[in-house]
């Protein structure tokens, strides 16, 4: 019999899966079912983009390799991007590097940087790649909490000198999936100053920086002196330009560092579509018109989940970033177990806060991927599932 890999054996178990499959058959049996499970919005592509995509895909030379190198107008529109809005400049041949996502650039970087062994730091929650990264590059996770009274910043100054030494490689991630915590600036620069200390890279994801409310403006790690020195940042159109499916991202940040990721994807990947590269960067050229309505809509969005939680006695702030909710349960309430209750008794697909980790329990997130009056159909069809297990609420 062939056998999973010890390897893959050690990654933790897309806690999402079993939800899935409860939520086809209830779809097949026809149940109103409200998804706001993946961070997906509904909201179609900039229209700058499908026409961009229609043009290039009847070009033969766009259907050819792209490889690493990929097409110089998408590089030139992400440095260009990059550029205007945080002010820090990139060298578009040497210093930036086209993904099919940045999730595999998330998760090559780890392969990239890490000898078995070595330690990497992982927020918990956090996304999974991350842990994937760091576990399919036999490398020891170093699960790191984050907390409510800690502002759910990871402060690798609270581990030990030792196991800073051994650290290769450290993610981090604001405005944050799932807590939906920002980072300020002064934080950003002790951590930069840390990993600079103990040579430690510092994998720096940044796919919410356009999803920010009233006058939060997210940076970018490179806005830190001496992050050049230690860091990668990682950008996406997935969620700024509602592009989730086409698969386009991109990294920044010194040559040395970029040609490390390019070198290890040489052997996974040979590029991205230069159809869709095409597309990407009509999209980055006018990305301040096409994010100030998206951004508009969330706000409204949350604004009326925020609301229906309060009503059901699920108080939350309004996140300044993300398209997220992150939501404490009332105790004694255990997070996958609810996800399932809420789903199998009231149609509702919501991420147990265990999906992202052991440090994601007691809670749930939301995401604001529906319109308000569905999202707040939703929430009420949460308080139902509290009502039934007669759970303390505030
Ligand atoms: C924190 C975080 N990083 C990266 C990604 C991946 O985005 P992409 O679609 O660019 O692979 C996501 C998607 O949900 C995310 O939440």
């Amino acid at each position: 019999m062939i056998r999973p890999s010890a390897r893959l054996e050690s990654l933790p178990k897309y806690a999402i899966h079993e939800l899935a499959v409860i939520k086809r058959r209830m779809l097949s049996e026809g149940v109103d079912v409200i998804d706001l499970s993946a961070g997906d919005a509904d909201f179609p592509p900039p229209a700058v983009a499908v026409e961009a995509l229609r043009e290039a895909v009847g070009d033969p030379a766009m259907s050819r390799y792209p490889f690493q190198v990929g097409l110089a107008e998408f590089r030139r529109a992400a440095a260009g991007y990059i550029e205007r809005r945080f002010g820090v400049t990139f060298d578009p041949a040497s210093e930036l590097l086209p993904l099919l996502g940045s999730k595999e650039g998330l998760l090559h970087l780890a392969l990239a940087v890490l000898n078995p062994g070595d330690v990497c730091v992982v927020p918990d929650p956090g996304y999974p790649a991350y842990i994937g990264g760091a576990l399919l590059a036999d490398a020891e996770a170093e699960l790191v909490p984050l907390r409510a009274e800690q502002d759910f910043l990871v402060e690798l100054e609270e581990l030990p000198p030792e196991k800073l030494a051994r650290t290769g490689l450290v993610y981090l991630n604001y405005p944050n999936n799932p807590t939906t915590a920002v980072a300020p600036l002064e934080y950003l620069e002790r951590t930069v100053d840390v990993c600079r200390r103990y040579d430690i890279l510092l994998a720096y994801d940044n796919p919410y920086c356009e999803i920010t409310f009233e006058d939060y403006r997210a940076p970018s790690i490179f806005e830190v002196e001496g992050a050049r020195d230690v860091a990668v940042e990682f950008h996406s159109v997935s969620k700024s330009f509602s592009m989730t499916g086409w698969r386009l991202g991109w990294a920044i940040g010194n040559p040395d560092l970029i040609a490390l990721l390019s070198r290890i994807k040489t052997y996974v990947d040979t590029g991205v579509f230069m159809a869709v590269q095409k597309a990407g960067a009509a999209v980055l050229d006018e990305a301040e018109t096409l994010v100030a309505p998206l951004r508009e809509r969330f706000r409204e969005r949350r604004d009326a989940a925020v609301r229906a939680l309060a009503d059901i006695g699920l108080p939350v702030e309004p996140p300044r970033g993300t398209m997220y909710l992150w939501v404490p349960l009332p105790s004694g309430v255990g997070s996958a177990a609810f996800a399932k209750e809420v789903l199998e008794n009231q149609g509702v697909v919501l991420m147990p806060g265990t999906a992202f980790g052991q440090g994601g329990e007691g809670y749930f997130r939301i995401a604001l991927t529906v319109d308000s009056e569905r999202l707040t159909e939703a929430v009420q069809r949460v308080g139902r599932a509290l009502e039934r297990l007669g759970a303390p609420r505030a």
